[in-house]
């Protein structure tokens, strides 16, 4: 295991009925800006129930977060924050709201400039004050909630940032918020969390064994109750506790805790950004798309810890190890296939010409050498992509 340093400090609330406790969690002063995205939240009536829960305090609202947030959205909040002195952000949405707030916290506390704040990667950004944020999560994907990330859209690419500063103070996860997702959102969730679990996980062995055994349990979890959600979601059901497990899920995989002292790779993220930023497909998408193409790939880099990913989280004992890693990768696909989401790439007209265009434009964002090893070359990515199609 290599060395590492680990700090999270969002207090998680978790479970059915707690809203009424965002009046403990956010300072009786403050004067709130809710953030939120293109109308769910007013249409299905969670507004209406969180400004309720603010009680006295002075609150204005800032709508239209889009989804993949877009800088110039977000600087117009960032001057409702000055101009009205807010001195507390309120995220209610999903992963782009609340990475969205988190860009408003920092360039609020910034005068000029506030582009360069996209432009670290992930390296912390230079800032030394934010504005505090609370979340409440409506969907559960990213992690944002419990992480200090966030993915900002300027000038029509994907920008990924980090600063311990947007770390939430507080995110309140309640499974009853999720119920009035569309389906392929869920689908979608699953996915995302899935691949930030393989991103950490399906690297090299370096014997972190907690780290390893966390991670398989999420995937496992992953799979036993993301297809439950999933199915309940089409039938109109509440399973509340699959979706509690679904929920908890997504936020563990991605709060820092599965990926210390373990190499990391972020490939299909990188390339899923790009994709998602040039043929407007879903985040998660575009992962469940490119994992599996790129697992076939990297089978050589990757094969100690394929073979372990098929024993322990699919459990497939028989048959030689490259048996066993070939029924893995086929699971999985298959299991993203049972959340009713296509991996192929023509079924989203994206063809020869435009996976050319997607690794020009890597090229031109310097996404040059991916992966844990750092060998994963644009033109590994172009092969990647050719075998989705
Ligand atoms: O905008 P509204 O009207 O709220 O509708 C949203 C949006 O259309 C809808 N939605 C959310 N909660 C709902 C709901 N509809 C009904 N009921 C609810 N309870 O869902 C749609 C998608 O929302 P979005 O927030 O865009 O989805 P997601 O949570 O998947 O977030 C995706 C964004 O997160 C970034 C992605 O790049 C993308 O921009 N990521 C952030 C990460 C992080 N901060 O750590 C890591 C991820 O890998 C990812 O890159
Ligand atoms: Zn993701």
């Amino acid at each position: 295991m290599q060395n590492f340093d680990y700090y999270n400090p969002t207090h998680i609330v978790f479970g059915q009925d707690r809203l009424a406790e965002l009046d403990q969690l956010i300072p009786a002063q403050a004067k709130v800006l809710v953030l939120f995205g293109g109308g769910s939240v007013k249409r299905f009536g969670t507004l209406e129930k969180v400004t309720a829960a603010l009680g006295n305090r002075e609150v204005v609202e800032f709508g239209g977060i889009e989804p993949n947030p877009q800088f110039e959205t977000l600087m117009k909040a960032v001057d409702v924050v000055k101009t009205q002195g807010i001195d507390f952000l309120l995220a209610v949405g999903g992963g782009s709201v609340m990475d969205g707030t988190k860009f408003v916290a920092l360039a609020s506390k910034q005068e000029a400039d506030h582009a360069n704040i996209l432009f670290h990667g992930f390296n912390p950004v230079p800032a030394t004050e934010a504005l505090p944020l609370g979340c409440i999560a409506t969907l559960p994907a990213t992690g944002s909630e419990m992480n200090s990330f966030s993915v900002v859209t300027y000038n029509d690419q994907k920008f990924p940032l980090t600063s311990p500063l947007v770390f939430p103070k507080f995110s309140l996860l309640d499974p009853d918020f999720t119920f009035t997702l569309p389906t392929e959102q869920i689908a979608n969730g699953v996915a995302d969390a899935f691949v930030h679990v393989i991103e950490q996980y399906l690297t090299q062995p370096v014997n972190a064994k907690i780290q390893d055994r966390f991670s398989e349990g999420v995937l496992q979890t992953l799979i036993e109750d993301g297809p439950v959600t999933y199915q309940s979601q089409v039938k109109g059901e509440q399973d509340v506790e699959a979706r509690k497990n679904f929920m908890w899920s997504a936020t563990s995989a991605l709060n820092g805790l599965i990926g210390v002292g373990v190499p990391q790779d972020w490939a299909t993220h990188m390339i899923g950004h790009e994709m998602t930023a040039m043929f407007g497909i879903a985040h998660g998408r575009t992962l469940a798309i490119i994992l599996p193409s790129l697992l076939r790939e990297r089978r050589a880099q990757k094969h100690d810890k394929l073979v372990q990913f098929a024993e322990r989280v699919w459990h497939i004992t028989d048959g030689s190890d490259e048996e066993k890693i070939n029924q893995a990768i086929d699971k999985t696909e298959a299991f993203f296939n049972s959340l009713d989401i296509v991996t192929n790439l023509s079924h989203y007209d994206i063809d020869e010409a435009g996976i050319d265009t997607l690794v020009a434009n890597m090229e031109k964002m310097g996404l040059t050498h991916l992966s844990e090893t750092g060998d994963l070359t644009l033109d590994i990515v172009r092969k990647i992509l050719i075998a989705a199609l």
